[in-house]
């Protein structure tokens, strides 16, 4: 056993501690399994028109992905796509924060930098309905000495860098990705250009039987690997392979149901038919429920990632996964 597992073993018992002192970050480490290898695809920049394209070929892929977004960025921004950043919650996506007007943070005065990220953040945190811990990632990935010490969220860089915003040529955006694909690769791409959008679709495609597609901090909690404050992420190279998280489960006695995540995370829900937003919960006890009633129910974790969901009609027979 090398320093590394031996580290990467020991910081998985603390993330077993944490999810009994409710930071809900950890799950029972399992030894690595040959199951398919892991990778983080990352677009940064938007969303943009061509967001939606994205977010559709993921869906009918099954693949997940780290959107590190902006508040206004020229024509693209989360300020003119409200509405995908809450669809990106909803299909298992993570949000990251890439500053509000993508400025360049080396050099910027100090309230300009606290106020761009404090402003993307709250678009994140209103789409998703409310708090969780963040991740940023840094335009040009330049860190201010003084921000690294202070943040409270991780810097995530990357370790496959496409050089989409320079080439706008997919088959090359494809290559590059394909060529330098290995467990825990964490993939720069930028979802505002219709090359990178139609290159990292069909990368997907060429690896989807090699390699799960998951966020980032799914790629770091998997591997047991660590997500500090002020901390630089490449890429991550755990020894551990956790398992994915699962969905909750629910138990109905005399009009109610009790929900409860095998992975002991709080469980959000509703009664109306929306997808559970952080504003739905977390469920504190049996919920009163009526026969006819569907009840969607999801757990998430610390840095708002979600388990699959649980979708129920009650009364009738349970259903599976409904995404
Ligand atoms: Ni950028």
């Amino acid at each position: 056993m090398n320093n590394f597992r031996v580290k990467t073993a020991f910081l998985s018992l603390l993330a077993f501690t944490a999810l009994f002192v409710g930071l809900g970050r950890g799950t029972v480490p399992t030894a690595r399994a040959a199951e398919r290898k892991l990778i983080a695809i990352t677009f940064d920049d938007g969303p943009s028109r061509y967001t939606e394209e994205l977010l559709d070929g993921l869906a009918e892929r099954g693949a997940h992905a780290t959107f590190f977004i902006t508040g206004v960025n020229g024509q693209s921004g989360a300020e003119h796509y409200p509405e995908l950043l809450t669809r990106m919650w909803e299909e298992g996506h993570q949000l990251g924060n890439h500053t509000y007007n993508h400025i360049t943070l080396t050099g910027a005065g100090w309230e300009t930098i606290r106020r761009e990220l404090q402003n993307t953040q709250t678009l994140i945190e209103q789409a998703i309905g409310g708090h969780t811990e963040t991740m940023l990632r840094a335009p040009g990935g330049l860190v201010p000495e003084k921000l690294r010490r202070t943040a409270d969220a991780p810097f995530i860089h990357w370790s496959v860098d496409t050089l989409d915003w320079k080439r706008h040529d997919e088959d090359r955006i494809f290559r590059e990705i394909v060529r330098n694909a290995q467990d825990g690769a964490v993939v720069l791409l930028h979802d505002n250009y219709a090359a990178s959008v139609a290159a990292a679709l069909r990368a997907v495609d060429a690896l989807e039987e090699e390699y799960e597609f998951v966020t980032v901090s799914e790629l770091l909690r998997r591997r047991g690997a660590p997500a500090e404050p002020g901390t630089s992420i490449y890429s991550v190279e755990g020894a551990l392979d956790l398992p994915a998280y699962v969905a909750p489960t629910v138990t109905f006695s005399e009009g109610t149901a009790e929900l409860c995540s095998p992975d002991g995370l709080p469980v959000y829900y509703t009664l109306d038919g929306r997808f559970p937003t952080l504003s739905d919960g977390p469920a504190e006890g049996p919920v009163p429920v009526t026969p006819g009633t569907e009840l969607i129910a999801v757990g998430v974790d610390g840095f708002g990632t979600r388990t699959p969901a649980l979708c129920v009609t009650v009364g009738e027979e349970e259903s599976p996964n409904c995404t």
